[in-house]
């Protein structure tokens, strides 16, 4: 399995020509898509450009939405990332409801919330769950999904676990077992302040526990860049 770099001039517009390409793919080949999305504000910019250019494509009714971490927060929190995507794509294309499984928010209860997940996932995806597309992020101090370093995270084996990460609050995540039971994963790192991360990720020593990026494999391992590492 490697690594498969493409340093791109728009890290949001590569994303959302492989999310197209793969969707239009599985389509075909199993009759639906299921992919998890991830947090923050990279995938924005893919959002912004499904919903302008692809806002009718036919796979959105055969289309299964996850998301492969979230925090520990109501729908409509502002630092929700289901909140986030059904503002800024869900309520723009036609994806049926039931086809989009956000992460259960039972207050006081992450553990509960992350469990019920892992069924809801399993039984939509089967067993193993495996999905067609999964994003990812890189955050600057080299976490990826929620699995933060010195948290012990990438090291879980079940299909979710609770983080809480120093001053991050409860987040709830897909495990690497999970992740990497993807079809194409692709991390999309867009930005200066994430150079040493990915550097450090991609061509420094294996050490999973500070960068679990590294733990993270798939039949196909993409990584969209803007910069040239
Ligand atoms: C989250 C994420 C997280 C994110 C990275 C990169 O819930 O925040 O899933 O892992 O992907 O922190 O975030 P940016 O895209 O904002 O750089």
């Amino acid at each position: 399995m490697q690594n498969e770099v493409q340093t791109v001039e728009h890290v949001g517009a590569a994303g959302a020509r492989l999310f197209v390409e793969t969707a239009q793919q599985s389509v075909e080949a199993r009759g639906r898509f299921c992919a998890a999305l991830s947090g923050g504000s990279t995938p924005l910019e893919v959002y912004k450009i499904l919903v302008n250019d692809y806002r009718d494509a036919p796979f959105w009714t055969r289309t299964q939405l996850f998301w492969g971490d979230e925090r520990f927060v109501p729908h409509d929190h502002e630092d929700s990332n289901y909140g986030a995507a059904r503002e800024n794509l869900i309520r723009h294309v036609p994806i049926p409801d039931g086809q989009v499984h956000p992460w259960p928010y039972l207050a006081d209860e992450p553990e509960r919330s992350a469990h019920s997940y892992a069924a809801i996932v399993s039984e939509v995806l089967g067993d193993p769950p495996q999905f067609d597309l999964t994003f990812l992020g890189l955050g600057d101090d080299g976490h990826t999904a929620s699995l933060f370093p010195g948290t012990g995270a990438v090291h879980e084996e079940g299909l979710t676990t609770v983080v809480q990460p120093e001053g991050k609050g409860t987040r709830l995540s897909f495990t690497v077992p999970l992740l990497n039971q993807s079809r194409t994963i692709a991390f999309l790192v867009q930005g200066e302040k994430k150079r040493e991360a990915l550097e450090a990720t991609l061509r420094g020593e294996k050490d999973v526990e500070h960068y679990p990026a590294q733990a993270v494999e798939a039949q196909r391992l993409l990584w969209l860049t803007d910069l040239d590492v």
